[in-house]
């Protein structure tokens, strides 16, 4: 198991994929190393070259034009589609994810666009499906009940009435606090969304971004992928760009703002942001 990556490592300030002790992406431990990441679908090269780190506790927003590659990427790291070529480290070590299983074993939670959650189940059983608790060979109804309304008040998730409600009854808003909560629930290190608050209104999208920093204050590594920048830099520590398949930036948000970020997703250069990225050899 290597930790030496092929490609030449994106981040200026370290050496090599982060481990626990690392500092690749700033301050904070690198909890997901990505390098040279490629993904094609026969002759169509969706993404090439991809380095980016995912640190620990802070929010990091993947941006980029329909198209960009920020879907194809998430799912080589969520284990739905294999990359073609690079690598992945997981607290520094290189890990093969071959299944959406995989990376949840690994404490990758996915939640995507469409949601897979089943109308058909209450919150509970949503929440538990597949890994329902058990008490005498039997469903541990009351068990499970009372831990997911202990999580969602945790997760200051106030709006939904009652946990035996059927998912089908759910807002877009309160659907995906159900899907980030099982997220939780399944002691995930890193939460990926794909464009969570596509489909919301103004106060469901607040709700969800309240969320998303309440997952980085609790340690929980989110990598989060929108096209809306206001949600971008309301929520987001770091921001990277995918551009025609390719990362062209990443950073602090802090160096960002809307000008350069709508610059750098149209033509993949801005003048005005500091280059932190090491092109691949
Ligand atoms: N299953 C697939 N088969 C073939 N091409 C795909 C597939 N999924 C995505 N692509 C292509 O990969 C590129 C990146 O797509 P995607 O990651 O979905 O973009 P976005 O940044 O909008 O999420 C697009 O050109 C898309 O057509
Ligand atoms: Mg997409």
């Amino acid at each position: 198991m290597s930790t030496t990556p092929e490609s030449s490592n994106p981040s200026s300030s370290s050496n090599g994929p982060s481990g626990q002790d690392g500092s690749g992406a700033g301050s904070e431990p690198v909890l997901l190393s990505l390098r040279g990441i490629s993904k094609n679908f026969g002759p169509v090269q969706a993404i090439q070259g991809v380095n980016l780190d995912v640190p620990v506790g802070q929010v990091t927003a993947l941006i980029g034009d329909n198209g960009a590659g920020k879907s194809v990427l998430i799912k080589t790291i969520s284990g739905i589609w294999e990359p073609s070529g690079g690598h992945i480290y997981w607290k520094g070590d290189e890990i093969h994810v071959h299944t959406p299983r995989n990376a949840t074993d690994l404490g990758i939670a996915t939640v995507y666009q469409d949601l897979a959650l089943c109308d058909n189940l209450d919150i509970v059983q949503n929440m538990y499906l597949g890994r329902e608790e058990t008490k005498f060979a039997m469903l541990d109804e009351i068990k499970m009940e009372l831990a997911t309304n202990q999580l969602l008040r945790d997760l200051s998730v106030s709006t939904v009435k009652s946990v035996r409600q059927l998912v089908a009854s759910l807002s877009g808003g309160q659907r995906q606090a159900i899907a980030v909560a099982r997220a939780v629930m399944r002691e995930s290190q890193l939460v990926i969304m794909d464009e969570p608050t596509a489909a919301l209104g103004v106060s469901q999208t607040a709700q969800v971004l309240q969320l998303i920093r309440t997952l980085s204050s609790r340690g929980m590594a989110v990598l989060v992928i929108s096209h809306n920048l206001n949600d971008v830099f309301t929520v987001a520590d770091r921001i990277a760009v995918m551009h025609l398949g390719a990362l062209c930036s990443e950073g602090p948000a802090s160096n960002y703002d809307t000008a350069s970020a709508v610059e750098l997703i149209t033509t993949g250069h801005s003048s005005r942001v500091p280059s932190t990225l090491t092109p691949s050899s």
